[in-house]
């Protein structure tokens, strides 16, 4: 689905904090990307997201050049690619629901078409009942679901999670691996961004492991 070829990425005139990065991200597949703090691994993500260029290599995403990719079709592309970043990103002023109807919304589809899908996603990562709450009253891990449901409305081909369970308790984290695990085996393909040994060690997947610019992985 995506390829990355001797990608380097270096932000302004400073040192290349990617060098030479490789890999696919074949459909349906599960990896962990890792490598201590300042490996690049949030630098990754936005690549992936297309919120940055590389400053070399070729990046290859659902068969089109990155490079060719302009500014118009890059909301048709990044709908297939559901990111749920660090600080979550909610808007304060509106519910849990709201927020992760707001994909659609911005879309201009009517309420009617995905109501009943957004109140199926909310209760599926264990929101029922904190649907109609703002999201100052929600705990770290509510908030991170809230993020993931959001992330998932439009169905993309694949899920980015950005150190998911950096602000979550042991219990809480496992449970957001199980969603993650879950939402794999109905068929999405799923990138977490984490340092979390702990985690990794609960379940058989690929490691993308970042260390002083390199990738390297592990199947
Ligand atoms: N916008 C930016 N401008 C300049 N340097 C940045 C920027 N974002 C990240 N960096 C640097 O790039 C390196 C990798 O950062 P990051 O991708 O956030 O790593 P990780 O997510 O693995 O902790 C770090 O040295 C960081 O300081
Ligand atoms: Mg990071």
């Amino acid at each position: 689905m995506i390829s990355f070829e001797n990608v380097g990425l270096r932000y302004g005139m400073g040192p290349e904090i990617l060098r030479d990065v490789s890999f696919d991200i074949p459909e349906r597949s599960f990896q962990f990307l890792t490598g201590p703090s300042g490996a690049g691994k949030t630098t990754l993500l936005r690549l992936l997201f297309m919120s940055l260029r590389p400053t070399r290599g070729l990046i290859t995403i659902f068969g089109k050049d990155r490079a060719q990719v302009t500014r118009h079709d890059l909301p048709e592309i990044r709908r297939r690619i559901g990111i749920v970043f660090q600080d979550f990103r909610l808007l304060e002023h509106m519910t849990t629901w709201e927020n992760v109807a707001l994909p659609l919304r911005v879309r201009g589809r009517d309420e009617a078409s995905y109501a009943s899908d957004v109140t199926e996603l909310l209760k599926w990562v264990g929101l029922g009942d904190r649907m109609h709450v703002m999201p100052q009253v929600l705990s770290g891990g509510e908030k991170q679901r809230v993020a993931i449901a959001r992330a998932l409305i439009e169905q993309p081909d694949i899920l980015l999670a950005d150190e998911p369970t950096g602000n979550v308790d042991p219990p809480m984290a496992h449970r957001l691996l199980r969603l993650f695990i879950e939402l794999n085996r109905s068929g999405t393909a799923v990138l977490i961004a984490t340092h979390d040994l702990g985690l990794m060690d609960q379940v058989e997947a690929r490691r993308m492991v970042l260390e002083n610019g390199h990738l390297v992985t592990h199947d």
